[in-house]
């Protein structure tokens, strides 16, 4: 319920009715190579689908750093991964990611998760988030998201490169999930 109730007071940002599924937070861990991912980033974890896949899967000494605006969320969200280590929670905003890595030591984040709502969000917001992922991904990490369209897919290669797209049939709606990265330098 509480879901709903951020939603009608904030339905751009929030951008669901209702949090992902488990299948499609366990395909959004699908690209995600735990053994060697040093410190992992989520955008917008909500009430933290993704984030419970992200804390099963890892090993415990990745840091996990979650970034979410939503002052409600984030209460939800402090006591239900009360305890856990090497989570750090952030009241804050996407677009300073590389501001909340550095704070924590990190020049860049192996992968960023993010449960942003890119179609429902002002354009000047998510120019700015994604110009801030393209600097904390840096030659290697990976920036992993999903949609219920194909319709943003030009929207993020004006960034970044969209290098796998995986289909979640098993969800309402079903959705696509874009696994992206920079774009290597020509020499
Ligand atoms: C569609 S919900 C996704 C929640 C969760 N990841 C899921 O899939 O169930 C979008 C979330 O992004 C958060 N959000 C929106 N804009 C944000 C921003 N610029 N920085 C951080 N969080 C943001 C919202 O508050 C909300 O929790």
């Amino acid at each position: 319920m509480s879901f709903i109730y951020e939603y009608i007071k904030h339905p751009r940002s929030i951008g669901a009715v209702a949090p992902s599924g488990r299948k499609l937070s366990r395909k959004m861990m699908k690209p995600i190579d735990f053994d060697n991912a040093e410190v992992i980033v989520e955008y917008g974890p909500g009430t933290g689908s993704f984030t419970k896949e992200l804390i099963a899967h890892r090993r415990p000494e990745t840091v996990l750093l979650l970034i979410e605006q939503n002052e409600e969320f984030c209460k939800k969200l402090a006591h239900r991964f009360r305890g856990e280590k090497n989570v750090h929670l952030i009241h804050g905003n996407a677009e300073y990611v590389m501001e909340y890595l550095r704070a924590y030591g990190y020049d860049h984040a192996d992968y960023i998760i993010s449960g942003l709502p890119f179609t429902s969000l002002p354009g000047d917001i998510s120019d700015k988030v994604l110009n801030a992922t393209r600097t904390a991904l840096g030659n290697r990490g990976e920036f992993i998201t999903f949609q219920y369209s194909l319709i943003k897919r030009d929207f993020f290669e004006r960034y970044l490169s969209i290098n796998e797209t995986l289909k979640e049939m098993w969800n309402l709606p079903p959705a696509y999930v874009f696994v992206m990265k920079n774009r290597r330098i020509a020499m």
